[in-house]
């Protein structure tokens, strides 16, 4: 008797070890596929073999959740520091009828890995009558709600909260995320189309949580949805799980979780949203019936076998398919075939991800063949209007030679698919350089010479080439610098891509807001001097060391282009220089940089110089006419005043008295007169 509770005592202390240890796991995970993850299930959670991770069928009043196995823990065992975590999932919902149906689906730490006595619907699976509010559940939940239930407050039916103990959520938002493009947030649907992906970010030090959503294959947004603080150990207990939990109501939907990466004290690993499975369209799932049928064993495993190896075979093919039509057969030069690109880049593994830009990712390479070392860049492109033209003009850039434009070297094209190869540039783009490390390397001497390589590859675009050819979205971002730090311009055409206004994700102007002519809000009509406008806030973006717009920062100074004009005005230009450089800074060419900025970003396209006449300015072949800075007064650039385009438009109406340009008119009879 004795022995046995010694026995059992060991036993209880090697259990209790081994609990520890596993608590203590180092907490980095990343499910590109839920196929054989070790997770703990319940309810109607099921991880499919195609790698999906679905947490309800579809049944009325149902509920399912998924938890790691292992609880992650909060403090160290001293009482020592909070730990930070962040997380990243890709979430998705498919009802009977498509947009319709589902509750809603959270992710949840959690003391507990199920939750058998919460009920369904608006209580997601989590909380019921008696226990919701009461603070000795010690959960915290991110809600992606379907539905909007006045009894918690909820504000509309497609809803993103932070819910602390309860369903009322402490933080709360419509769905939508940050875009550059608009400088604002846009609407998102939840759990409808192809998914969400959505990041939670926990900053231990401050107590700080943060939500960020997106529509699936977007760069994750610079500026989270929610931010709030959560003292996360006070509400928790140490050891938490994490995990996921969703229910239905009486629209039965399938609520799925496609990838989950999640790391304690760092960066959760970027999904690779190549290997995640693809959400179902609204079909009931097919189950392989004749498995269960009595088949003889034999017969069964040989089907099964011949059956894998088909799988095998196309899956393999499907793998490395390309796409390739009639059109294309002149372009032969052009195509790189898909197999290559993924060996070049190692599977397109995180590992050799470059950045993530407004279009696509962007991948390290090196081709199998040529051994060239290249930049892939990755589109989903799901529309196929203007592709065409597109790929006629990525062959015709292809084409370009000159030394301050980036080579594109070839493309592919998959299905809802399309990679551009460009040769590598080994320090990135110049908007990173500017602006994410302010003490950099950038001295004044390699910025006058990137801008003056600009402006010599604009004006070989719209003069010397055999045709014009409209960059569309000229900015320090798609500036890319080579290994002697000479800008490159890069990014032909994609805006017009996408300005066919196909893409759901685009406004229907086409380029960058901040750098789009004002004109084009009404015409959307591109030339040479929208060019031309982008331009001149690219002088000022570089020698500023500014983004052209700065959402957040004070009115005064909220569009670069008008900051730097009310420098002027006040006798001193020089003040908008970038702080970083100090004074080491030739003043004779900042002005003449800043002054031609503004010049160039002009509200009226005629007056706008040439690029042929700004390459003249910079490289000092011709004085940069005199105009009095009260001549460019209110209206020239008073851009952007709202977030809203028709703001945009109007802005100038009521914040100056005069007329642009009415009080001097030497900026017109110098450009009329050609500029001398
Ligand atoms: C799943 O993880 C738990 C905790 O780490 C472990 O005890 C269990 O053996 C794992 N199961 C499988 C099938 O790997
Ligand atoms: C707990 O955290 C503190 C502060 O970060 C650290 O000094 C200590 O070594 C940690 N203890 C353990 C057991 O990890
Ligand atoms: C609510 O859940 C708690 C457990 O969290 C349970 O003790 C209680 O009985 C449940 N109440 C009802 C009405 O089901
Ligand atoms: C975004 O959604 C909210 C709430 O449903 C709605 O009030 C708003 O008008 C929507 N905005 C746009 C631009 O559709
Ligand atoms: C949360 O968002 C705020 C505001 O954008 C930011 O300052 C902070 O660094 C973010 N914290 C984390 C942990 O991402």
């Amino acid at each position: 008797m004795g022995m046995l509770c010694l026995r059992s005592k060991i036993l209880v202390v090697i259990v209790v070890l081994f609990a520890k240890l596993a608590a203590c796991d180092d907490y980095d995970f990343t499910h590109n596929s839920f196929r054989g993850a070790n997770l703990s299930l319940s309810g109607a959670a099921e991880a499919l073999p195609n790698g999906l991770l679905m947490l309800t069928d579809m049944e009325k009043r149902q509920k399912g959740s998924a938890f790691h196995p292992t609880p992650l823990r909060l403090k160290n065992s001293s009482g020592g520091k909070v730990v930070s975590f962040t997380t990243t999932f890709v979430a998705g919902m498919v009802g009977k009828y498509p947009g319709v149906g589902g509750q809603g689906l959270s992710f949840v730490l959690s003391p507990s890995k199920d939750f058998p006595h919460a009920l369904p619907s608006q209580y997601l699976g989590l909380f019921n009558m008696t226990n919701r509010g009461d603070p000795s559940n010690h959960l915290v939940a991110v809600e992606l709600d379907r539905i909007r239930n006045p009894e918690f407050d909820d504000i509309d039916n497609n809803h993103v909260g932070i819910d602390v103990n309860d369903l009322k959520s402490v933080s709360v938002a419509t769905a939508s995320y940050f875009s550059d493009r608009v400088a604002g947030f846009e609407n998102v649907s939840l759990l409808g189309g192809e998914g969400v992906q959505v990041w939670v970010e926990y900053d231990g030090a401050q107590a700080r949580l943060n939500v960020t959503v997106s529509p699936l294959g977007l760069p994750k947004p610079r500026i989270p949805l929610l931010s709030s603080t959560v003292n996360l150990p006070e509400i928790l207990l140490d050891e938490t799980y994490v995990g996921f939990a969703a229910a239905t109501g009486y629209m039965p939907a399938r609520h799925y979780v496609l990838g989950w990466s999640l790391k304690v004290g760092g960066q959760a690993r970027a999904l690779d949203l190549s290997l995640l499975p693809s959400l179902p369209r609204t079909e009931p799932r097919g189950r392989p019936k004749f498995l269960t049928t009595g088949l003889p064993a034999i017969g069964a495993a040989v089907a099964l076998l011949a059956v894998s190896a088909m799988v095998f075979l196309v899956r393999r093919r499907k793998k490395y398919a390309d796409l390739i039509e009639d059109w294309e057969a002149d372009y032969g030069a052009q195509r790189l075939p898909y197999k290559e690109l993924f060996l070049a880049t190692r599977g397109f593994r995180d590992t050799e991800l470059l950045g993530a830009g407004g279009f696509g990712r962007v991948y390290k390479g090196i081709l199998p063949t040529s051994k060239a070392v290249v930049a892939v860049k990755r589109i989903s492109q799901e529309s196929y209007q203007g592709l065409r033209e597109f790929i006629a003009e990525v062959v015709s850039v292809g084409r370009l030679r000159h030394r301050n434009i980036v080579h594109l070297l070839g493309y592919c094209r998959r299905k809802g698919e399309l990679l551009l190869v460009y040769e590598f540039m080994p320090h990135g783009s110049l908007d990173k350089l500017l602006f994410d490390q302010p003490s950099s390397m950038l001295v004044w001497g390699h910025r006058f010479r990137i801008i003056r390589g600009i402006a010599a590859a604009v004006f070989y675009l719209h003069e010397e080439w055999e045709q014009l050819i409209v960059h569309r979205d000229i900015k320090a971002g798609n500036v890319l610098l080579d290994a002697e730090l000479n800008g490159r311009l890069g990014d032909f055409g994609l805006a017009r891509l996408y300005g066919h206004g196909a893409h759901p994700m685009t406004t229907h102007v086409v380029g960058t807001l901040g750098y789009i002519a004002p004109e084009l809000v009404r015409t959307s009509r591109v030339g040479r001097s929208t060019d031309v406008f982008a331009f001149g806030v690219f002088l000022l973006e570089v020698a500023c060391g500014r983004r052209p717009i700065e959402p957040r920062a004070e009115s005064e100074r909220l569009t670069l282009v008008e900051w730097v004009l009310g420098c002027w005005q006040s006798g001193s230009i020089l003040e908008a220089v970038d702080p970083n450089l100090g004074d080491d800074y030739v003043a004779g060419e900042a002005k003449l940089v800043l002054k031609l900025g503004l010049l160039c970003s002009n509200r009226v396209p005629a007056l706008r110089p040439t690029m042929r006449q700004v390459t003249q300015f910079l490289d000092g072949d011709a004085p940069l006419p005199v105009v009095p800075p009260s001549s460019l007064s209110g209206g020239a650039v008073a851009l952007w005043e709202g977030h809203g385009f028709d703001e945009i438009v109007l802005s100038n109406a009521g914040s100056s008295s005069e007329r642009p340009f009415s009080r001097s008119s030497s900026v017109e009879e110098w450009v009329l007169s050609g500029g001398r």
